[in-house]
This record gives structure tokens, C-alpha cells and sequence, in this order.
């Protein structure tokens, strides 16, 4: 299992120390939680911000656009170095054609659900989709309590994936941490997005090493 921690847990005005924290406790991703004030109640990271996090880490970048007009912004997110972008399923009207987007702009394409939006509802995005970002709170903010239908909408994608042929990545989102870590792996994550469980730690580097030991024990 990839770990992706969310920087939006982290001290913000020391998100250059969030990355080292990524670097050395072994991350795969950094999780940005891109948040516009209209689709989620909550503001967070602009373009040049995640442009200044691109020029500090080789980690690849990990965009969660929570916004409501994701094509508007796309190319400018793209353009600032995110290796994958997530588009929410809620407020992209024209889903084939922003996917087709992010990977034309050199990014894997994702698309994120709600926990209310059914994964039946990506099936045919499927061939256009590199991941899926199952969330497990509702979005905009950091350190809520885990909603565990999520790892039920984990099982069945990853049936309906297998059904249709497809590969797809799934990553989960939201109140992810040590007493869950496991039964998410078991289920078929392969990503797990962890804000508060690493920066709310007293030691963050070792509660990612603790984070991957746990998965990897469920997996073994
Ligand atoms: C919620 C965000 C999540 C969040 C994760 O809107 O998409 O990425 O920051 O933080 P925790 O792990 O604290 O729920
Ligand atoms: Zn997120």
C-alpha cells in the first residue's frame, strides 16, 4: 500500500518541514487537499503554493481538487507540477473530458466520490481513470471521524473493476489512521491518504513507518 499524507494537517506555516517529514518517513505521495471555499466551506492551497511545494520535494504531488469549477483550474494545477490530479465526480459535468485532460497534461487522472455518491457511478469512466479517491469523510476538513460504509464502496469498486476488465488504484480519504489502516488494506486500498494520523502525531516520521508496518501486516 502507498502512503499519501495531507499536508493540510500540518503546521501551515511550515509546510517546507511537512515535505521533509514526507521524505523521511518514506511517503509515496504528498496528499494536497486543494479546497475553493464554494464547493467545500473551507480555503486552502493556490496554485503558486502547490508550484512552491513541486520545487521542494521529488515527491510526487498528489492534487485533491475539492472545487467547483475543476476545469477552470486544471491546467494552471497541471502546469504547477501535480503528478495526479483528483477532480470530484460531484462537480465535474464533463468527467471523460477533464480525465482526458489530466492525462494529456502528464498527470494520472483521478476522480473522487463523495460518501453519498455510489462507486457504481464510474463504471463507464473506468478506461478514462487511472485512480479512485474513495472518500471517507465528507470533504473540507482535516481530523473527522472515519465513515465506515467507505470500505464497503472500497470492496464493491474493486469487484466492479475486476468485472470490467479494468485496473484501477483505489486510494481512501479521511480519518484514516492506526485503528483502521488494516481493515482498509484487507479491503483493496491501495493508496491511503492519512492527514492527522502522521502531522497530529507527536513523532509524524515514525507514525508513517507505524502506518506502513500495519498495512503491510494486513496485506501479508
Ligand atoms: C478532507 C481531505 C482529506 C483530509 C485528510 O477534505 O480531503 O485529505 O485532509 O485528513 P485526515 O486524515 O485528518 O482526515
Ligand atoms: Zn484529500
Amino acid at each position: 500500500m502507498k502512503l499519501a499524507p495531507s499536508i493540510l494537517a500540518a503546521d501551515l506555516a511550515d509546510l517546507a518541514g511537512a515535505l521533509r517529514v514526507c521524505e523521511r518517513g518514506g511517503a509515496d505521495l504528498v496528499h494536497v487537499d486543494v479546497m475553493d471555499g464554494h464547493f467545500v466551506p473551507n480555503l486552502t492551497f493556490g496554485v503558486p503554493v502547490v508550484a512552491a511545494l513541486a520545487r521542494r520535494t521529488a515527491l510526487p504531488l498528489d492534487v485533491h481538487l475539492m472545487v467547483e469549477r475543476p476545469g477552470d483550474l486544471l491546467a494552471d494545477y497541471l502546469a504547477a507540477g501535480a503528478a495526479r490530479v483528483a477532480v470530484h465526480w460531484e462537480a465535474a459535468v464533463h468527467l471523460d473530458l477533464l480525465l482526458g485532460r489530466i492525462r494529456e497534461g502528464g498527470a494520472a487522472a483521478g476522480v473522487a466520490l463523495n460518501p453519498a455518491t455510489p462507486v457504481e457511478l464510474v463504471i463507464d469512466a473506468l478506461p478514462a481513470l487511472d485512480f479512485v479517491l474513495v472518500m471517507s469523510v465528507n470533504p473540507g476538513f482535516a481530523g473527522q471521524a472515519f465513515i465506515p460504509g467507505a470500505l464497503d464502496k472500497v470492496r464493491r469498486l474493486r469487484e466492479l473493476a475486476a468485472r470490467a476488465g479494468r485496473r484501477v488504484e483505489i486510494a481512501l480519504d479521511g480519518g484514516v489512521g492506526r485503528g483502521n489502516i488494516r481493515s482498509a488494506a484487507a479491503a483493496g486500498v491501495d493508496v491511503a491518504v492519512a492527514g492527522s494520523a502522521v502531522f497530529g502525531a507527536p513523532d509524524p516520521v515514525a507514525a508513517l513507518s507505524e502506518l506502513r508496518a500495519l498495512a503491510a501486516s494486513a496485506s501479508a
